[in-house]
């Protein structure tokens, strides 16, 4: 079956800046209520790994300052691995992980802004004002009330994720209540854990009216705290793009300027890139090639299907989030599961889809390498007739871009660049509450 949505419609007319807004603080969750004791509070539990299972992660692992919120690794490397960024492993022995994560760890700049209502590369995560609590989730109406909003919603997901945070059946009390697929007995377990840490229980006293004692810090507490600090942290609308956007006419130099003339004209990426975070929040099939364990669709488990698994609609099969692309020449590698190394292949690849998903370079490894998770990396990329099933699905059309054009592009990405908020080791606490090592 031959699926092609043609997204260019005619020769497009750059956007003026006076149609892009510039950000403001009524764009982003709790304007006007600074929070601080709540972002504090959130801060270290973000640090904390505590809230994981086995004790051995936090959010930090895999949404680090030194990473730019990620991790620098294509597919996140979950529970059971040891260290940061580049440098983590696959743990030892029995511990060590059962699989990588599926998909590459998204960076966290300006997910607070209220634009964002669909969170995760699928947007499983979703304002949904019909569902009984406003979200729309994996786990339907069993989603605890009193969620600040779609962050807040998010971050209990990590926490009772097998792979990720929660360990695997048999290695603690958290993991075996989501192997019986209670994620309320989960949840519950990790409130202890905060109500049975005195600092915590000081903090959250501090920080929520409703909270007098122990007993009442519930999970929604844990999850608002961590959207506050989400929320302040990584904010990232200090770009000299900014500047351009709040008049300073200066502040781009003229390459970059062709560059944003491109981007929001003739080339077409603001098609979907679009408004002044450069994302439209829609799903799209841009034919990325299909490397890593996969989420677990197709036969064998091995194909990411994407925004299909979500609305169990057919036509959705292959379609991801747009990304926002601040801060986007620092965040590699690029893709819903880090296919590609450099921001110019990312590029390249929207030129000229389907022969970049056929040319995909097979023996680029993802690291760390282990033989046996190696060995299901490809499975998809290798053969031929599942290329051709994510081909047949690409929504984009072939571009011709000049090499000068190309440049002028990616100028102006990096223009997208909010230096304060790349600062690498600002934010890291020295301690967290539980004492447990924050700096691995
Ligand atoms: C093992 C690594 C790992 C850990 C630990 C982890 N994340 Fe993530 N995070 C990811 C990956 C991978 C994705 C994308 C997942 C997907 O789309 O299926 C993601 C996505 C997100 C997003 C969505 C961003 C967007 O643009 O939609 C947010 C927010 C987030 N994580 C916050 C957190 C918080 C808060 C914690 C701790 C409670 C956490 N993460 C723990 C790897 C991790
Ligand atoms: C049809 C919609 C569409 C158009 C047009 C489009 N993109 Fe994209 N872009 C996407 C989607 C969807 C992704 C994520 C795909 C995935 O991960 O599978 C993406 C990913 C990217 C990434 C990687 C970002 C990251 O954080 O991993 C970059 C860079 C990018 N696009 C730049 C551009 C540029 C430059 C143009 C114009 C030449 C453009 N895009 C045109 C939809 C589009």
């Amino acid at each position: 079956m031959r699926y092609v949505i043609a997204v260019f419609l005619a020769a497009l007319t750059p956007v003026s800046a006076a149609e892009l807004q510039p950000l403001s603080d009524t764009d982003f969750h709790y304007a006007g209520r600074p929070n601080s004791q709540q972002a504090e509070l959130g801060r270290f539990l973000f640090y904390d790994k505590i809230l994981s299972g086995n004790r051995n992660i936090s959010c930090a692992t895999c949404h680090h300052p030194a990473h730019e919120t990620g991790d620098g690794l294509r597919v996140s490397i979950g529970e059971g691995g040891s260290g940061l960024g580049s440098l983590r492993d696959t743990g030892r022995g029995a511990s060590a992980i059962a699989s990588r994560v599926g998909r590459n760890a998204q960076p966290l700049f300006n997910v607070g802004a209220r634009e964002f209502t669909a969170l995760f590369h699928d947007g499983r995560v979703e304002v949904d004002q019909r569902e009984p609590n406003n979200f729309l989730t994996p786990i339907g109406d069993r989603l605890p009330d009193g969620l600040d909003n779609v962050l807040a919603a998010q971050a209990l997901f990590p926490l009772v994720s097998v792979d990720e945070m929660a360990g695997q059946t048999g290695e603690n009390d958290v993991a075996d209540a989501v192997s019986d697929n209670d994620v309320h007995r989960a949840w519950n377990l990790l409130e202890r854990r905060i109500q049975s840490t005195p600092e915590y229980v000081t903090l959250m006293v501090a920080a929520y009216p409703h909270i007098e004692q122990a007993d009442d810090i519930a999970i929604t507490d844990i999850g608002n705290a961590i959207a506050a600090f989400t929320v302040l942290e990584w904010r990232a609308d200090e770009s000299r793009f900014d500047a351009f956007l709040r008049g300073d006419d200066a502040s781009l130099t003229s390459m970059e300027k062709r560059g944003y003339e491109l981007f929001y004209g003739a080339s077409g990426c603001s098609e979907c890139h679009s408004g002044s975070l450069q994302t439209d929040h829609d799903f799209h099939a841009i034919a990325l090639p299909q490397i890593g364990p996969g989420k677990g669709h197709g036969f064998d488990g091995h194909e990411d299907f994407g925004r299909e698994f979500v609305t169990g609609n057919p036509s959705d099969r292959y379609r991801f989030r747009t990304p926002s692309l601040r801060n986007v020449s620092h965040t590699g590698p690029w893709g819903h599961n880090g296919a590609f190394d450099t921001l110019e292949a990312a590029v390249h690849h929207h030129l000229s889809p389907v022969r970049s998903l056929n040319d995909y370079y097979l023996s680029a490894q993802i690291k760390p390498s282990r033989s046996d998770l190696d060995a299901k990396d490809y499975l998809v990329q290798g053969s031929t007739l599942r290329r051709n099933a994510i081909a047949s699905r690409n929504e984009l059309t072939n571009t011709k871009l000049s090499d000068v054009q190309i440049q002028e592009l990616l100028a102006f990405l990096e223009a997208l660049s909010d230096a304060r908020s790349l600062s690498t080791d600002a934010g890291v606490p020295q301690q967290v509450p539980s004492g447990l090592p924050v700096s691995d």
